[in-house]
């Protein structure tokens, strides 16, 4: 049930977020907008065709659409004018940092380049960490439908803009596409000293969860929810406080879930598993971070003390140094009071 109280804490804690694909935040008004300024022609024939054509039935169906809309991007510009666009949202729900997915080869193999991919986004992060006061660190996702020859040529086409990209994960279509198939990949990003996180157990077995972990030697789980069906990787997560970066409004729209009252949210934190609350992909999935915690809040009946923790946890799984998270857990220990 809403509960104001409920719903103004969310609103006045600092929050981190740890998964979103830039991509994903592409509203639907902005893709006219840039297919008109681009000349790029969409199938839909007004922004309400575009939002009923968001109901998908599985990950696959959304991905779909998600690399359709991509079409769309292609000037330095464009990736700036999305980036903004997410930044001033993220602002408006109180988010002080973020962590972004972008995913290089859905624009390369387009014909835009990393180059002009990258200084769009980045150029919008300074001026947003300028100007909104919000940190980040940039992650460079490689696409699990692809091969892993092809993951190791996006990191190739990377390794002179290292110092402006934080980190590496693993997106796409996860069913058929283990993360073992990525390991020499990731070793190697590991050794260039890149971040690693991977989503799995997002629709795959836990298994893709153990060999994220084991294979991948990922610092984060990107979803983690069907970890939950075994019980000695519920205590190894656990017991080494990994953080599981969980999308409730993504969950549901892509049927991980049957409502948001299925979400693992709160049977997660009972566990003493390290959850985090995210918006994957909002623009499609109907909520930014705000909408995302006040969904679960609401549906699990979360405390606000349970409420503080998912707070807290999105800025101790972050990639921000333990001085870099200790102003904001201050800051969070004060709206707390
Ligand atoms: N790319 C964008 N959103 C994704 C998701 N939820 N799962 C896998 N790949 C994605
Ligand atoms: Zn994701």
């Amino acid at each position: 049930m809403t509960n104001p109280n409920r719903d103004a804490l969310i609103a006045r804690l600092p929050k981190a977020e740890l998964h979103l694909h830039i991509e994903g935040s592409l509203e639907p008004e902005m893709l006219f907008a840039l297919a008109e300024r681009n000349g790029v022609a969409i199938p839909f024939a007004s922004v309400e065709a575009v939002r009923a054509a968001y109901s998908f039935s599985n990950l696959q169906d959304f991905l779909d659409i998600y690399y359709q809309g991509m079409s769309v991007l292609l000037r330095e510009q464009d990736f700036y004018d999305l980036t903004w666009a997410y930044l001033e949202r993220a602002g408006a729900d109180n988010v002080r940092h973020v962590e972004i997915f972008f995913d290089p080869q859905g624009h390369t193999d387009r014909g835009v380049a990393f180059e002009t991919v990258l200084s769009g986004i980045e150029r919008a992060l300074y001026d947003g960490e300028a100007r909104l006061g919000i940190s980040f660190r940039l992650i460079m996702c490689f696409l699990r439908h692809l091969s892993e020859a092809e993951a190791e040529a996006t990191l190739n086409q990377a390794l002179p803009h290292l110092n402006r990209i934080h980190g590496v994960g693993l997106d796409s279509s996860e069913l058929g596409h283990p993360p073992a198939k990525f390991a020499r990949v990731f070793a190697r990003a590991r050794g260039l000293g890149l971040h690693v996180t991977a989503h799995a157990g997002e629709e795959g077995p836990p298994a893709y969860v153990h060999e994220a972990i084991h294979d991948l030697h990922v610092e984060r789980i990107d979803h983690g929810n069907r970890a939950l069906e075994d019980p000695d990787l519920v205590h190894h997560l656990a017991r080494d406080q990994m953080t599981l970066t969980v999308c409730p409004l993504s969950n549901l729209r892509l049927c991980v879930i049957r409502e948001i009252a299925d979400s693992p949210v709160k049977r997660m934190l009972d566990l003493g598993l390290k959850v985090t609350i995210n918006s994957d992909d909002p623009a499609y999935f109907g909520g930014y971070v705000g909408a995302n915690f006040r969904a679960v809040a609401d549906a699990l009946d979360l405390s606000a003390k349970e409420i503080v923790t998912l707070a807290r946890n999105s800025f101790t799984g972050s990639f921000l140094t333990a001085e870099e998270q200790a102003p904001h857990l201050a800051a969070i220990a004060e709206a707390a009071r």
